[in-house]
């Protein structure tokens, strides 16, 4: 079983940085396929705090290779921060270890000030239409990508060519951050600056999709990290509040570079209740102290921009759509310990829209916003199961909150993670095999 999509199924922040350093363990390659330096991905090794934002979640793994694949948008100041970071903790970062498409599109200083200029004048002027981005960029970039006035990675290594075309499309969002209230960018910087950035990176450009090929063809493990998680999807997810790729597992074949039966499996990673940053709906979110209880023991603060996240109750008709919508076969539970301490626990398993019960996502904000959770109540428990080692030994309601997640998905539970930590993890099966 040598190739594993691992995808967030809410609105981010699942947990996916942690599952993937716990199965690298067993990987040989960790690949990023979409997003940018809009994810912040979290592991906690030896008690220490690491949050990666651009670099795969197996770097601090000796045995393991990272790449960065066509479909990330890199922002080459803060990728060139993160890999001088690591090699100051000590970690070898060469071009064995990190390896980058040459085809991922590259963030440029007028993305984030895009980015920023149109947030600001939506708060100021139009109500209701600011995103709650992360202000990185990533959409403008994205939309460049798409509109085919992009830089690639490796467009930075001719300079010649590089210049010209940056002056051309330099002009016209000049003009466009001029007219959102923004400041104009000088040329010069951006154009030697990138140079520089280009040239810092040129060892670790490479044909990814080859580099995967030859990866399966030896038999080698490969996870594919996603970022952000299915809500955020571009198609699929709570548009217009989502991010500007696709988020969902079938990305992992274009946004890296190889075709869909090489996928082995897809696991999906749940929150064992539901966070969101940024705007946008969010039908079982708990305004109250309970939604309190959780940010506080789930220290739900975001990893990329320190907002405080929006808290509420697992919500099961998302995580089981997210299922059908990225082929989820194995599920990976997370932070069930944040939940310890509730005398009851709620768990959304239909919606109630015009006197009516459903059991679908609408495709409209108007169809959202009617949304009322049905929840089903299951008893709570007081134990601390952080140090719990297996599922037998989990208290009795516990168990019975695992149980009634996996009977109403239809889908089984592989790993629980009881804590922050490498070690807080019960394996129930191994994800690599059969
Ligand atoms: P990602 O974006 O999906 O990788 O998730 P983030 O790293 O942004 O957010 C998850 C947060 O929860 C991080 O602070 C993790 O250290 C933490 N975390 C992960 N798993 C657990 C868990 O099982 N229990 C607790 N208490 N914290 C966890
Ligand atoms: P990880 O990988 C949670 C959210 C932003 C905003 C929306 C659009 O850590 O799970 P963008 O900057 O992408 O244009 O913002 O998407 N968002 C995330 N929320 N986790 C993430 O990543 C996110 N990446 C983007 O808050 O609502
Ligand atoms: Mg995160």
């Amino acid at each position: 079983m040598p190739a594993i999509v691992i995808v967030g199924t809410q609105w981010g922040d699942e947990g996916k940085g942690k599952i993937v350093d716990v199965l690298t363990e067993k990987a040989d390659f960790v690949v990023r396929f979409q997003g940018g330096n809009n994810a912040g991905h979290t592991l906690i090794i030896n008690h220490k705090k690491y949050i990666l934002h651009l670099i795969p979640s197996g770097i601090f793994r000796p045995h393991t290779t990272c790449v960065i694949g066509n479909g990330v948008v890199v922002d080459p100041e803060v990728l060139i921060r993160e890999i001088e970071n690591l090699k100051n903790e000590g970690l070898k970062i060469d071009s064995n270890k990190l390896k980058i498409s040459e085809r991922a599109h590259t963030i440029m200083p007028y993305h984030k000030a895009l980015d920023l200029a149109r947030e600001n004048r939506a708060s100021r002027e139009k109500k209701g239409t600011k995103i709650g981005t992360t202000g990185r960029g990533i959409g403008p970039c994205y939309e460049d990508k798409a509109g085919r006035r992009g830089f690639r990675l490796i467009d930075l290594t001719y300079p010649e060519t590089f210049k010209e075309k940056l002056k051309t499309v330099l002009e016209e969002k000049n003009m466009i951050l001029k007219y959102l209230g923004g400041e104009p960018l000088d040329f010069k910087e951006i154009y030697e600056k990138y140079v520089y950035y280009g040239n810092y990176l040129k060892p670790y450009l490479t044909d990814v999709s080859r580099v995967l090929w030859e990866a399966k063809r030896e038999g080698r493990k490969i996870l594919f990290e996603g970022a952000q998680g299915t809500f955020l999807d571009i198609d699929h997810g709570t548009y217009p509040y989502v991010t500007s790729s696709n988020t969902l597992a079938g990305n992992a074949c274009c946004g890296s570079g190889i075709g869909p039966c090489e996928i082995d499996r897809v696991l999906g990673i749940v929150k064992a209740y539901t966070t969101r940053v940024g705007e946008g709906p969010f039908p079982t979110e708990l305004k109250d102290e309970t939604g309190d209880y959780l940010r506080e023991r789930g220290g739900e603060y975001g990893s990329t921009t320190g907002r405080p996240r929006r808290c509420g109750w697992l919500d099961l008709v998302l995580v089981k759509t997210a299922v059908r919508l990225n082929g989820i076969k194995a599920i990976a539970l997370t932070k069930l310990d944040v939940l310890t301490g509730l005398d009851t626990i709620k768990v959304c398993i239909a919606y109630e829209c015009n006197g009516k019960v459903v059991d679908s996502v609408p495709s409209t904000l108007i169809e959202m916003a009617k949304l009322k959770p049905v929840y089903q109540e299951l008893p709570g428990w007081k134990e601390d199961i952080r140090e719990t080692k297996s599922f037998e030994e989990l208290p009795e309601n516990t168990r019975k909150y695992l149980r009634f997640i996996e009977k109403y998905l239809e889908v089984p539970l592989y790993l629980i993670s009881t804590g922050p930590e490498r070690e807080n993890c019960l394996y129930l099966k191994n994800p690599f095999e059969g």
